[in-house]
């Protein structure tokens, strides 16, 4: 179990492709949440669903650490662009994260954890730098195979990431997101409750984001068929290249 890589993704049809590479399976049971333990690229790697929202991610986050005694937290999922030239199709790595919906003002400055001191999580630099050339290869590698697919190459992003429990699929609030935040790429509802349980636990993380959306009135719209039919198979294709060039 020693080393072990978590690879933690929000919805089943996000995680269906990863499941069906592992070697090995093996289904555990914790907290409610499946986990699946075996081998990816030859190495180890527990699989996981966060489940939706910040609280039962960071309760997978937990589990993941106390039980399975992981090494690193990969996630990979789906996000709502929020800068402009994110766009969909577009992977967004988070270099940092931020809870959107933190506010316990007047008492803390608005996003600042209480009794943290910060308002913002960092990605682990060693794992953003092997992600980030991972994904960078993935996209090259089936930008080859099917230049028709898309008339634009998908790009890839480095930066801010917000999470907070609501799903934004409305113009006005986005907006409001956008002009608070500026430098925020993108919108999920984990990735900063995972960055702030790794933190806890010195534990390595990094989020992959897949665009699903603008986060504006069609948000909703074909949202399951884009996991399936792109956010999934980015998710195998980032994810094998990820643990071929980890070392150690
Ligand atoms: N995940 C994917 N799209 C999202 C959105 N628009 N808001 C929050 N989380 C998301």
């Amino acid at each position: 179990m020693l080393h072990t890589t978590a690879i933690l993704s929000a919805l089943a049809e996000e995680q269906h492709g990863l499941l069906a590479a592992l070697r090995q399976p093996r289904r555990m049971e914790r907290a409610g949440r499946e986990f699946w333990l075996g081998e990816l690229q030859g190495r180890n790697v527990v699989l996981a669903l966060s489940k939706i929202g910040k609280v039962a991610a960071a309760t997978t986050a937990t589990t993941l650490i106390e039980r399975f005694a992981v090494r690193r937290i990969v996630f990979t999922g789906v996000a709502g662009g929020l800068a402009r030239g994110v766009q969909v199709g577009d992977v967004v790595l988070g270099t940092e994260y931020l809870q959107h919906d933190m506010d316990a003002s007047p008492l803390f400055p608005r996003h600042e954890i209480p009794l943290y001191g910060r308002k913002r999580f960092q990605a682990d630099a060693s794992l953003l730098a092997t992600l980030s050339g991972a994904a960078r290869a993935f996209l090259e590698r089936s930008a080859a195979i099917s230049p028709s697919q898309t008339s634009m190459p998908r790009q890839l992003h480095q930066g801010l990431i917000a999470s907070g429990d609501r799903f934004m699929g409305e113009h006005a609030p986005t907006q409001a997101l956008r002009s608070e935040l500026p430098d925020a790429l993108c919108v999920e509802m984990e990735g900063a409750a995972v960055a702030q349980v790794c933190f806890d636990y010195g534990v390595p993380f990094c989020a992959v984001r897949t665009i699903s959306d603008r986060a504006d009135d069609d948000a909703h719209v074909d949202f399951s068929q884009f996991i399936r039919s792109v956010a999934g198979p980015y998710a195998v294709g980032i994810v094998t290249e990820f643990m071929r060039r980890l070392d150690g």
